[in-house]
């Protein structure tokens, strides 16, 4: 019988770097409300957002990513050349082919770099931790650069009631390389494809085409809030035992900043301890989808309330229905 090689892989991986990209132009609650027919009060109450921010026409998912990616490397100290995959979680890209993630390491010089983007939505951030973690103790990479961006104003009907008030643009970004001891937790992931209408872009793109009609994001909220508040609270719990860490062992909580009431409901399934600071940058930053944790990440790292080396849960969930969690050290 013939054997290979077993890859020799590096037995830990950490977050060495994180940056992101906040687009310029503010949006108020104001902005969004006539065309929906609602009231400030109504938003900030079922949603927690004030304001959210929206990219300009020229820029794109990729070319926010590009300078949040950037920014995750100067943090890093690393130089693109020296990355070799570059993961995009995106699903406001441009294109169903070639993907983000090739253009984003075009655009930073990152020439030795495999691409690909991962299609998990708002789970995205959080598969990719994932896959960076293996792909680095399984040997088959060093430097990866794991991106989360997205511009939805361009794939929101801003006369749905149920989205045009919660989804906004922006991009971050974290370098995952090999570190002296582990920095990232064992992952729980899963999907739930049986539901998967309940969040779904209509109509399909092949439709879209055909009939010179947008495809937009569709959203069934209550099922989606549901199933959020009821099942990612035990993800979350998995996903600390996993680590064999105890939830008042944790420095932060950083959510996908899917809706603030989501955000509260998951705090009192794990007994989340007073002391652990929660993210809460949907207040100004609306859904960004896969954005939004390395963005809610870098808000807590900017106010000081996070520290290199320090303990935090994420939880990404979303469309597919996907979900992944793990816990990891602060960049
Ligand atoms: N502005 C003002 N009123 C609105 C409204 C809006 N944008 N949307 C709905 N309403 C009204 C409805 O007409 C209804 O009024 P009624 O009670 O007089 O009939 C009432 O608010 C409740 O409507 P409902 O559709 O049940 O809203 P909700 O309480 O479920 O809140 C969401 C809607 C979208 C905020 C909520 O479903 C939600 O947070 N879902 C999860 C969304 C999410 O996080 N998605 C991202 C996952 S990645």
């Amino acid at each position: 019988m013939i054997t290979l090689k077993t890859p020799a892989g590096n037995s830990h991986a950490g977050l060495i770097g994180l940056g992101v990209y906040r687009p310029t132009r503010v949006v108020p609650n104001s902005e969004v409300i006539e065309a929906i027919d609602s009231s400030d009060e109504w938003i900030r109450e079922r949603s927690g957002i004030i304001e959210r921010r929206f990219a300009q026409s020229h820029e794109t998912a990729a070319s926010m990513g590009a300078i949040a990616a950037q920014n995750a490397l100067d943090d890093a100290k690393i130089k693109a050349q020296d990355i070799d995959v570059v993961l995009v979680a995106t699903f406001s890209h441009r294109f169903q082919t070639p993907s983000a993630a090739a253009e984003i390491a075009a655009l930073i010089g990152a020439n030795n770099a495999s691409a690909f983007d991962i299609s998990a939505a708002c789970a995205g951030f959080c598969y990719g931790i994932g896959i960076a973690d293996s792909l680095i103790r399984a040997g088959s990479a060093k430097n990866i650069l794991v991106i989360g961006t997205e511009k939805l104003s361009d794939i929101i009907n801003m006369s749905d009631r149920g989205t045009a008030f919660i989804f906004a643009d922006g991009a971050g970004a974290v370098v995952v390389s090999p570190t002296s001891t582990q920095g990232i937790g064992p992952t729980i992931w899963g999907a739930d494809g049986n539901a998967r209408e309940s969040i779904i872009m209509d109509p399909d793109l092949i439709t879209a085409g055909k009939e010179g009609i947008p495809s937009l994001l569709t959203m069934q909220g209550q099922a989606v809030f549901r199933w959020a508040v009821g099942s990612m609270g035990d993800v979350c719990n998995q996903a600390l035992a996993a680590a064999e860490l105890d939830v008042s062992d944790l420095k932060a909580f950083v959510p996908h900043q899917a809706n603030i009431r989501i955000t509260d409901a998951i705090i009192k399934r794990i007994n989340l301890p007073q002391h652990v600071v929660v993210a809460r940058d949907i207040v100004t930053a609306g859904n960004t989808s896969a954005a939004s944790i390395p963005l809610a990440l870098h808000a807590l790292r900017e106010s000081g309330e996070i520290k290199k080396g320090e303990p935090f849960l994420m939880v990404g969930f979303g469309a597919g229905l996907a979900y992944a969690s793990q816990v990891a050290l602060a960049p």
